[in-house]
């Protein structure tokens, strides 16, 4: 049983910034963060994203020297996006050695061998249609797009990529990703799997950032955003197909998610502040409502305390900077 008042009074350890620091919980660090890019192939110059004050896309010839700045700022892992002027039905650009995703990542360990470079693997940013994988009478076929995704993952394992993100919420893609790069010669190229991934609204900005026009929505593949339960089945499902690293995409509405998967996995947790956060935040705090620095830390500090071991965000690069 623990004292209460006037015993108790937890204000004691509340009262400087040294005793408030010695026992602080839950810290956050570089070393926890994965910064997301987008790069846009015949694009001569950065290009702001509007709706993600801060964010430009970056164009693929001068990957070299963005990725050098990203790497001197301190950030130690990336998450790279495409941004493809080679649609069609199936993102085959994907598929080829010499296509975007390829040689953006080669671009990337050529340029900071020691950057972690993570490949989001999905169809979306490749597809003409917009959705994450092979249409078949209206719907995405679960089938073959797993096969494709293993094909591809083993495209981006050539090209020398540290880590794969399958983000395509297609049912078996962990297990298919798995034996695709064991049977390609990778075992040892880790899968973050975007475990429970929801049918979020917060993803907008992201959409027009990455140039996917997509036709209808994603309801048929991601979760119902209202089902916790399901998001503990659909990741308990990826470790048992051999995921390293699990995920909880959008955060900070979904911190019940992460906090019920952490007690019931002991894999490694990611947690996904997406576009819509980081617009979120950016808009209100240019609009004087909030102070960001301040916000920022709290809402990163709240995911780890939910239970994130690492987090992607598009505030890295911020981050990095300020401290
Ligand atoms: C799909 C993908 C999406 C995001 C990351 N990977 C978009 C989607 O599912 O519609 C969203 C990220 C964000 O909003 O920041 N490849």
């Amino acid at each position: 049983m623990q004292p209460h008042f006037p015993a108790a009074r937890l204000r004691r350890l509340r009262a400087s910034d040294t005793l408030r620091d010695l026992v602080q919980e839950t810290t956050v660090t570089l070393n926890d963060l994965i910064y997301p890019i987008f790069v846009e192939e015949e694009l001569d110059d950065y290009a702001p994203v509007e709706s993600m004050p801060g964010i430009r896309r970056i164009p693929e010839r001068k990957l070299d020297g963005a990725i050098k700045e990203i790497a001197r700022a301190g950030i130690r892992s990336v998450m790279l996006f495409g941004v493809s002027h080679h649609k069609d039905d199936t993102g085959s650009d994907t598929l080829r050695s010499d296509g975007l995703m390829a040689r953006m990542i080669k671009r990337t360990k050529d340029a900071a061998p020691e950057l972690l470079t993570i490949s989001d693997t999905c169809f979306c940013e490749y597809t003409s249609h917009g959705h994450c994988g092979v249409i078949h009478n209206d719907g995405v076929h679960n089938d073959h797009t797993i096969e494709n995704l293993g094909q591809q993952a083993v495209v981006a394992a050539k090209a020398g990529v540290d880590m794969i993100a399958p983000s395509a919420m297609m049912d078996g893609q962990v297990a298919a990703i798995r034996s695709a790069l064991d049977r390609g010669g990778f075992p040892d190229v880790p899968i973050m799997a975007y475990s429970s991934k929801f049918a979020s609204a917060f993803y907008g900005p992201f959409r027009a950032a990455a140039g996917c026009d997509l036709k209808g929505d994603r309801k048929a593949y991601q979760m119902n955003p209202l089902n916790a339960r399901e998001a503990l089945r659909e990741s308990l499902l990826d470790e048992a197909e051999g995921a390293d690293i699990l995920m909880v995409k959008p955060a900070l509405p979904y911190l019940d998610v992460l906090s019920q998967i952490r007690q019931r996995s002991l894999l490694p947790l990611a947690a996904y502040q997406v576009s819509g956060e980081y617009a979120m935040i950016k808009f209100a705090a240019a609009a004087g409502a909030i102070d960001e620095h301040r916000v920022v830390r709290e809402t990163l500090g709240a995911m780890k305390r939910a239970g994130a071991d690492l987090i992607l965000t598009y505030f890295a690069m911020d981050f990095a900077r300020q401290g």
